[in-house]
C-alpha cells in the first residue's frame, strides 16, 4: 500500500510517502522563521506560504520515493484540530489529487496522530496494547490512558497549553525566537545546573486529579523578571513546567498500574523531559524520533497504516474541522 500523506494544521507543510507501516519520503517545511518576527504564527500568512510551496513539495517527496504518482493508492490528510485556512489548503490539494488520480482520500485526526508517532516504522502488533500517554504541544496538554486502542482522557490543561507557556515565557524573555520551547530548551541545556542548586523552587500548580494549569507559571515569570537572571528564570521556568507532567504521570502509573508511557507532540522534543524521564524505574517508555515530534506528515500517513481497515473514503464536499478533540474524527 502506498499513501501519500498531507499535514497542513499550523505553520509547518509537511509530505510523506509511506509503504505501509514504512516511511519512504518525509518533507517538512517550517515557517518558523517567516512568523519570528511576528512573535507567533499569522494565520492567513500561514494559508499563503502553505498554497505557495505545497505543490512543489508533494514533486520532491514523489522524486525522492522512487515511486510514481500512478502507484499511489490513497491519499491522507489531517483535517484538524488545526487553524481554518491551514487546514483547508492541505483538504483541498488531497480532494484534487484524488480527483485526477482517482484514488481515495482519508481524513486523519492530527492529535490522534501525534499518539501514535513513536511506533512510525513498527507494525501493529509492536504497539503497546495498554499505555499512559501525554499529547504535549503547543495546543494541547492531555494526559490519558490507552486500553488497546480505546483511549480515555483523565486531564487536559484547564488554561494555556505547556507549549504556549514556552512560547509565552520566550516572549516575555526577549528570547526573539517563535517557537520559545527549542531555545529554552537549548538554552538550559547549556546552563552549569550547580550555579543554581540554590534557587527556591516555583511552586507548581498541582490541580486535583490529572488537570494542568500554566497561566500561573507564566505570570510568575511576568512578575519576577526583574529578581532574576534570564538563565534563573530559565532553570526555575523549564523544572517547574515539567514538574506538573512528570507528577501526572506518575499518579497515572501508580492509580492505572500501567508501565508503558507514550509522551508525543512538540514539546515531548524536551531533553530535560526526556532525561528525567528516563530515571523513573520500571517504566517503558516511547517518544517519538525527534524528526516526528513536531507536525509532520509521517504520523498522518502512518495512522492511515494503522487504521485503514476501520476508516471510510471521504467525499469532496467534506470540510476541515478546526476544533476537532482526542478521539474524535
Ligand atoms: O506539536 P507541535 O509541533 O504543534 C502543535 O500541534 O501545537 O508543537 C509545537 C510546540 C511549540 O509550543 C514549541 O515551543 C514546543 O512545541 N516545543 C518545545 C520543544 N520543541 C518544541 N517545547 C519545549 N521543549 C522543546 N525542546
Ligand atoms: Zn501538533
Amino acid at each position: 500500500m502506498n499513501i501519500l500523506a498531507i499535514e497542513t494544521s499550523c505553520d509547518d507543510t509537511s509530505i510523506s510517502i509511506l509503504k505501509d507501516e514504512k516511511v519512504i519520503s518525509f518533507f517538512v517545511l517550517s515557517q518558523t522563521k517567516k512568523h519570528n518576527k511576528y512573535g507567533g504564527v499569522i494565520p492567513e500568512y500561514a494559508s499563503r506560504i502553505h498554497t505557495s510551496k505545497i505543490h512543489g513539495l508533494i514533486q520532491d517527496a514523489i522524486d525522492d520515493s522512487g515511486i510514481k504518482f500512478s502507484d499511489l493508492n490513497s491519499i491522507v490528510v489531517t483535517i484538524g484540530p488545526g487553524l481554518i485556512g491551514t487546514l483547508q489548503v492541505g483538504l483541498i490539494v488531497a480532494k484534487t489529487l484524488s480527483l485526477m488520480l482517482n484514488i481515495p482520500f482519508y481524513k486523519v485526526n492530527h492529535l490522534d496522530a501525534h499518539l501514535y508517532s513513536p511506533f512510525i516504522g513498527k507494525k501493529r502488533d509492536e504497539i503497546p496494547s495498554e499505555a499512559i500517554f501525554l499529547i504535549i504541544s503547543g495546543g494541547h496538554t492531555i494526559i490519558g490512558k490507552k486500553i488497546n486502542n480505546k483511549l480515555t482522557i483523565l486531564g487536559e490543561t484547564r488554561d494555556d497549553s505547556i507549549g504556549e507557556s514556552y512560547d509565552k515565557v520566550a516572549k516575555i524573555l526577549n528570547l526573539s525566537q517563535y517557537p520559545g520551547g527549542p531555545i529554552i530548551d537549548e538554552k538550559f541545556g547549556f546552563l552549569d545546573k550547580k550555579n543554581f542548586k540554590h534557587l527556591k523552587k516555583v511552586p507548581i500548580t498541582n490541580l486535583e486529579k490529572y488537570d494542568f494549569s500554566y497561566s500561573g507559571l507564566k505570570s510568575w515569570v511576568n512578575q519576577n523578571i526583574n529578581n532574576f537572571s534570564i538563565d534563573e528564570i530559565i532553570y526555575l521556568f523549564q523544572r517547574s513546567a515539567m514538574e506538573q507532567i512528570i507528577l501526572k504521570i506518575k499518579k497515572a502509573i501508580d492509580e492505572f498500574n500501567i508501565k508503558n508511557v507514550i509522551i508525543a507532540g512538540g514539546v515531548s522534543a524536551n531533553m530535560y523531559l526526556r532525561n528525567k524521564i528516563s530515571k523513573i524505574e520500571g517504566l517503558n517508555i516511547f517518544f517519538p524520533k525527534l524528526i516526528y515530534s513536531g507536525d509532520n506528515a509521517a504520523m498522518i500517513g502512518y495512522y492511515f497504516y494503522l487504521f485503514n481497515h476501520l476508516m471510510e473514503k471521504c467525499e469532496y464536499n467534506l470540510d476541515v474541522k478546526p476544533r476537532l478533540k482526542l478521539g474524535e474524527i
